[in-house]
């Protein structure tokens, strides 16, 4: 059975067919679009294509097609062209004539892009619960370590002495802002197309809005042939996804690292690493490596797409159909790396001693000094200058931070005040960063106590 066929002499070739189907994929879709359908039977309704009795026995028709198409036997033996036109035929073998009204005023241009919708909408939502419940994971992780010291980074030289809270603060607020972005692609998805036709809008005068509030979408969209040529909805997703993925894989890639026997920072679960084969010792973190790796899978999906729908010309073209694999693809992949990454931050173990270690030998504390003595008067660039001086000394003569007393300190240069001594350990000239956004603990303690706060907000939307 075809949608099509009545201009033709002859049937498509066996190789068009093969080529140019896409049920093998697109029946990723049945349920939603039996769905829409459904929808559309009771819009054909309103507008006096269909009585109540047809309408009815469409509707029954589609539920039985609904439960029965859990089943691999659906498919069998299918060779339609795509996942509408098999359920369409599904519903003629039930129905008879009945099933030749169900396409009235209707396109396949716009039930694609209604399907896609719907089940996009289903997607990002359960992308959402796995987001918010890894931000959770997050937030006790950095509880549990509250304040632990670490050396901050640039460079990946040691830089200064920040909380581990505060780095894992860092990271809720890039993943808060892929929520946000996730929230948004939703908001522009969940607009309703149907109503559209092939491109000029329908021809029978539905109510779209009630159509729209049977489906359960916020709005309308406002132009037929935007619909027909439009997958930016598609794509707001996939960059959603694409930059969640390119957090997560520099998360991956700093744990890489700190579980390293180089670091010796933390200890991942046994349950997400791995062992070789060959070398008895080996325990590798391949959940970290696997998602950094998906990483550039999911902005392969996403260049995919972008570089489909570049130079297309108005509307519908049927490059658009390679929209389909990649997004699968993409959600797909999104789900399984937010979930994965929640098992590994929820048995993460940090020696806290040695990153503590790490701060307090390194230097890090150079800053804090230069600070404390530009606040006591001198200029900036000359308390910069002591403080390398300093730093230099000490290199030189193999001195720690530790090594040095109130005494040896003013000796060397008579800028330093006694008491600032204290700030060779990394937790004192910390105290200093009371500024919004800093690593004092205080300062800590409150943007931990608002992101448990906005995690909780974050659920009650969900
Ligand atoms: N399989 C098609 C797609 O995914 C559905 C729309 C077909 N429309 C058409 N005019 N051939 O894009």
């Amino acid at each position: 059975m075809k949608l099509w066929g009545g201009r033709f002499e002859t049937g498509p070739s066996e190789v068009f067919e093969r080529f140019s189907g896409s049920l093998h994929f697109d029946r990723k879709l049945v349920a939603v679009d039996i769905r829409g359908s459904q929808a559309f039977a009771r819009a054909l309704e309103r507008v006096g294509i269909l009585n109540a009795d047809e309408r009815t026995g469409l509707v029954k028709a589609f539920d039985e097609l609904l439960s029965e198409s859990s089943s691999p036997a659906f498919y069998e033996g299918a060779t339609d062209e795509d996942v509408h036109t098999l359920v369409i035929r599904k519903l003629k073998e039930k129905t008879g004539g009945l099933a030749d009204k169900i396409h009235t005023g209707r396109s396949r241009n716009e039930q694609v892009s209604l399907d896609v919708r719907l089940w996009m909408r289903g997607e990002i939502d359960q992308c959402r619960v796995l987001m918010v419940d890894f931000l959770g994971s997050l937030l006790t992780l950095a509880r549990t370590y509250q304040n632990a010291v670490i050396p901050g980074y640039t460079h990946l030289r040691r830089a200064q002495p920040v909380l581990w809270s505060h780095y894992c603060l860092a990271y809720f607020e890039m993943f808060s802002r892929d929520l946000e972005r996730l929230e948004q692609a939703r908001t522009r998805v969940n607009v309703l197309p149907l109503g559209s036709g092939a491109l000029a809008g329908s021809g029978f005068p539905f109510d779209r809005e009630a159509i729209a509030k049977d489906l359960g979408f916020d709005a309308i969209t406002r132009n037929s042939m935007d619909v027909s040529g439009d997958r930016d909805f598609v794509l707001d997703f996939m960059y959603a996804a694409s930059t969640t993925m390119l957090h997560l894989s520099r998360l991956c890639e700093d744990w890489i690292l700190y579980s390293s026997e180089e670091f010796r920072w933390m200890e991942l679960g046994d349950g997400v690493t791995s062992g070789s084969s060959l070398m008895p010792q080996k325990k590798n973190p391949d959940s970290l490596e696997l998602i950094r790796g998906k990483c550039g899978r999911v902005w392969g999906d996403f260049n995919a797409l972008y570089v489909t729908m570049k130079g297309l010309p108005m509307t519908y073209n049927r490059d658009m159909q390679e929209d389909k694999e990649p997004l699968f693809d993409c959600a797909y992949q999104l789900a399984g790396c937010l979930e994965m990454i929640r098992g590994v931050t929820e048995t993460v173990k940090l020696h806290v001693e040695v990153p503590a270690e790490a701060a307090e030998e390194s230097w890090a504390v150079a800053t804090d000094l230069a600070e404390a003595l530009a606040r006591s008067g001198t200029p900036f660039h000359q308390a910069h200058k002591i403080a390398g001086r300093l730093v230099l000394e000490s290199l030189n003569t193999g001195k720690k931070p530790a090594d040095w007393t109130a005494e040896q300190l003013v000796q060397f240069a008579p800028e330093f005040k006694p008491e600032m001594v204290a700030l060779m350990k990394p937790a004192e000239g910390m105290k200093s960063r009371e500024v919004p956004g800093g690593t004092a603990p205080a300062r800590v303690a409150q943007a931990l106590a608002d992101a448990e706060t906005r995690v909780e907000s974050y659920r009650n939307r969900l």
